[in-house]
C-alpha cells in the first residue's frame, strides 16, 4: 500500500508533493521519490528509506523549480526496497515518469514482451513496465490520457497509476482500478492523492475516482473518462475531516481503519497467486519442488498474534498435506533443542519481519540445516532476507499495535502454502485445490457482511466495560480463535481474558465460572464436522448452568445454539477450516470497542510495541 501525490498549479510542485508525501508516509515508508516537469524535461529523484533520505538527497542535489509534479512513498511488493526499485519509474528516453500503488499481476509477461521489443528494464518492479508501455502508446497517439487508457486495458490486477510526460508540461494523468485515488480541486490548481490528507491544507473539494477511470489533471480543472474513453460522471464532495482524521480515512483510530480494510487485504493477498487454470503459482517460494516433496515435518515459529495464525494453519496443513506440523512460540523454540534437519520446513510468520524472537528461531533452524519459509508483511525486512523463501502478505502497512488485517492475511498465506504443498506433493487433486481457492476468493465478500453487522457487537462490548474478566472458548480451529480473542482483550482493554479449548474446560477452568461471567464461545459449523458442533453446544449448556453469560459466535442458520445463548453473533457460512477468517473479526471489534469504552488508547496500548526487536 503506497502513497501517491500529483500536482499541477502555480505553487512549487515539489513543496506541495513533499508535504503531501509526509502526510501519506503512514501508508508505506520503505522508499520515496518525486518527479517534476521543468524546461521540457522530467527531473526525478528517489531514495530507499524514509522520506527524510529523499529530502536530504534533494537538499544536496536540488531539482529545478516546477509547477507540475508527482511523488510516491513506497510499501514494497515487487522487488525489495532499494533506490532502483523506488518510484517514479521512467521510460528509456526519460520522457515519462510513473508512480504506482497496487500489484500488476501480468507484469512478468509484459516485461518479457517489452524486452523482446528492445526495452531496457532496470528494476525488479511491476511498475516499470507501465512507463515503457506508456512510451510506446504515446509515440503512436501523442496523447498521455489516451496512452494511459490503452495501457490500463492491458493490465491485470489492482493499480493506481499517475504519470507525467515531458511534452505535456501542464498535465498529470491518473488511473484507478481497485486501489484508491482521490482528486482535489483547487483554485487554479489540481491535486491527486491516495487519500485526502495529502491535499487537505490546499482544498477541501474532492472527487473520488470510480473503478476503471482515468483522470486528466490541469490547472483549470479535471476531466474523467472510463478506460474505454467514455466520459464519466463526476461527483464532488466536501472534506470536513481534520488532517489526523483524514489520515485514518475518517475512522477514530488506525485499528478501526485496519479492521475495515480486511476484505481488501485478503483479496490483495490472494491476487496474482492463482493462474487462469486454478493452479497455485507462488513465485516467491523459491524452495526447489524436490525439497518440498521430501519435507517430512513442518514447524511454524511466530509470536503473539502471528503465533495464533500458525496454530490455525496447523489444522489446514496437516489435513491437506498429511505432513506432521508443530507450532512453537519463537521465543521458546531454540531453547528446547528442537529436532531439525534438511527435511524440515520451518515457516516463520511475522507481520513486521523484525521480531527478534522469530529471527533468532529461524537462524537456529537454518544452522540445523532446515529450510525456512517466511510469511511476512514487510518487504525487504530482516526475516524474509534471512529466509530461503518468502511469501508476502499484502495487507499494507499496519499502524495500530494490535494486529488485525495482518493476522487475516497471515491465515490466507498459510492456507496458500498448505495448498501449494498439497499441489506439489499430490495429496490433493487439482479440482479439490480449486474448490478451496474458490472458497477463499469468496472470503472478502463474507468479511464485508461481517463488518456490516457489527453494531450489536459494539453495543455488547460497551455493556461489558465494567467487568474484570472475559473467557473465550473454542474447539478445533476455534481454539486458536479463542486465544486470539483473549489476546486482543488483554492488549487493548487491559482485562483478564483467557482462551480455552472448550473440551478442557471441565478439567479445571470451569471453576472460574460464576454468576454473570461473560464467556465468548466460537461455535464451529454444524455442517461438515457435526461432532465438534454438538460437543460445543453441550459446553455452552454446562457453563450456562453455572451462571455464565454466554456470547456465542455461530454461523447463519445454526439454530441449535439459540436456546443456550444470551447473545448470538452471526457469521457467514464458510468451510470449517476457513471459519477463523470470519470468526475473528467480531472479536477484534469487540476488543476495540470495549477498550474505547474503558477510555483506553487503542492504537498504542500501554507497555506494548508494534515490532519487538529484543529477545
Ligand atoms: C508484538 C505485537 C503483536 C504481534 C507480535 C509479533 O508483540 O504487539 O501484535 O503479534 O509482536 O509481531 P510480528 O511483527 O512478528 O508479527
Amino acid at each position: 500500500m503506497c502513497g501517491i501525490v500529483g500536482y499541477v498549479g502555480s505553487q512549487s510542485a515539489l513543496d506541495v508533493v513533499l508535504a503531501g508525501l509526509r502526510r501519506l508516509e503512514y501508508r508505506g515508508y520503505d522508499s520515496a521519490g518525486v518527479a517534476v516537469l521543468a524546461d521540457g524535461q522530467v527531473a526525478a529523484a528517489k531514495k530507499a528509506g524514509k522520506l527524510g533520505n529523499l529530502e536530504k538527497e534533494l537538499t544536496e542535489h536540488p531539482l529545478p523549480s516546477a509547477a507540475t509534479g508527482l511523488g510516491h512513498t513506497r510499501w514494497a511488493t515487487h522487488g525489495g526496497p532499494t533506490d532502483v526499485n523506488a518510484h517514479p519509474h521512467l521510460d528509456n528516453a526519460g520522457r515519462i515518469a510513473v508512480v504506482h500503488n497496487g500489484i500488476i499481476e501480468n507484469f512478468a509477461a509484459l516485461r518479457e514482451e517489452l524486452r523482446a521489443r528492445g526495452h531496457r528494464l532496470e528494476s525488479e518492479t511491476d511498475t516499470e513496465t507501465v512507463a515503457h508501455l506508456l512510451a510506446e502508446d504515446y509515440s503512436s497517439c501523442g496523447d498521455l490520457a489516451q496512452a494511459m487508457r490503452l495501457v490500463c486495458l492491458r493490465l491485470e490486477g489492482a493499480f493506481t497509476l499517475v504519470a507525467v510526460h515531458a511534452d505535456e508540461p501542464d498535465l498529470v494523468v491518473g488511473a484507478r482500478r481497485n486501489s484508491p485515488l482521490v482528486v482535489g480541486v483547487g483554485e487554479g490548481e489540481s491535486f491527486l492523492a491516495s487519500d485526502v490528507t495529502a491535499f487537505i491544507d490546499h482544498t477541501r473539494t474532492a472527487i473520488e475516482l470510480g473503478q476503471d477511470q482515468v483522470v486528466e489533471l490541469r490547472r483549470d480543472g479535471v476531466a474523467v473518462t472510463g478506460f474505454d474513453g467514455s466520459p464519466a460522471d463526476v461527483r464532488t464532495f466536501h472534506v470536513d475531516w481534520d488532517a489526523s482524521a483524514a489520515e485514518k480515512s475518517g475512522y477514530a483510530s488506525f485499528m478501526l481503519k485496519e479492521i475495515a480494510e480486511q476484505p481488501k487485504a485478503v483479496s490483495d493477498t490472494l491476487l496474482g497467486r492463482i493462474d487462469a487454470s486454478g493452479t497455485l503459482s507462488l513465485d516467491e517460494v523459491r524452495i526447489p519442488p524436490q525439497v518440498l516433496r521430501e519435507t517430512d515435518k513442518i514447524v511454524i515459529v511466530a509470536c503473539g498474534t502471528a503465533y495464533h495464525a500458525g496454530l490455525i494453519a496447523k489444522y489446514a496443513i496437516e489435513h491437506w498435506t498429511r505432513i506432521p506440523c508443530e507450532v512453537e512460540l519463537a521465543s521458546e523454540f531454540r531453547y528446547r533443542d528442537p529436532i531439525l534437519d534438511g527435511r524440515t520446513l520451518v515457516v516463520a510468520i511475522s507481520q513486521s519481519g523484525e521480531t527478534m524472537d522469530t529471527l533468532m528461531a529461524l537462524r537456529h533452524a537454518r544452522e540445523q540445516g532446515a529450510h525456512v519459509l517466511a510469511i511476512c508483511n514487510t518487504n525487504g525486512s530482516t526475516i524474509p532476507r534471512e529466509s530461503d523463501a518468502v511469501l508476502y502478505t499484502h495487507a499494507g502497512p499496519e499502524v495500530a499495535v494490535a494486529s488485525t488485517k495482518a493476522f487475516l492475511t497471515q491465515l490466507v498465506a498459510c492456507y496458500l502454502v498448505a495448498l501449494y504443498l498439497a499441489q506439489n506433493r499430490g495429496t490433493k487433486y487439482g479440482d479439490e485445490i480449486r474448490t478451496v481457492v474458490t472458497e477463499l476468493a469468496g472470503v472478502p465478500e463474507a468479511l464485508e457482511q461481517v463488518l456490516d453487522t457489527m453494531e450489536p457487537v459494539r453495543e455488547l462490548a460497551r455493556s461489558l466495560a465494567g467487568h474484570d474478566t472475559v473467557l473465550f472458548l473454542g474447539r478445533h480451529v476455534g481454539h486458536p480463535v479463542a486465544l486470539e480473542g483473549a489476546l486482543k482483550l488483554k492488549e487493548l482493554a487491559y482485562m483478564h481474558a483467557e482462551g480455552f479449548a472448550a473440551g478442557e474446560l471441565k478439567h479445571g477452568p470451569i471453576a472460574l465460572i460464576e454468576e454473570g461471567l461473560p464467556v465468548v464461545v466460537i461455535v464451529p459449523s454444524p455442517r461438515g464436522r457435526s461432532v465438534l458442533h454438538d460437543k460445543i453446544v453441550s459446553n455452552i449448556q454446562e457453563i450456562r448452568a453455572r451462571g455464565a453469560r454466554t456470547l456465542v459466535i455461530a454461523e447463519e442458520g445454526d439454530t441449535a445454539v439459540e436456546p443456550y445463548a444470551d447473545h448470538v453473533v452471526r457469521v457467514p457460512r464458510v468451510p470449517t477450516l476457513l471459519q477463523p477468517l470470519v470468526a475473528t473479526v467480531p472479536l477484534q471489534v469487540f476488543a476495540c470497542e470495549l477498550a474505547t469504552a474503558r477510555g483506553n488508547e487503542v492504537d498504542q496500548p500501554r507497555n506494548l510495541a508494534k515490532s519487538v526487536t529484543v529477545e
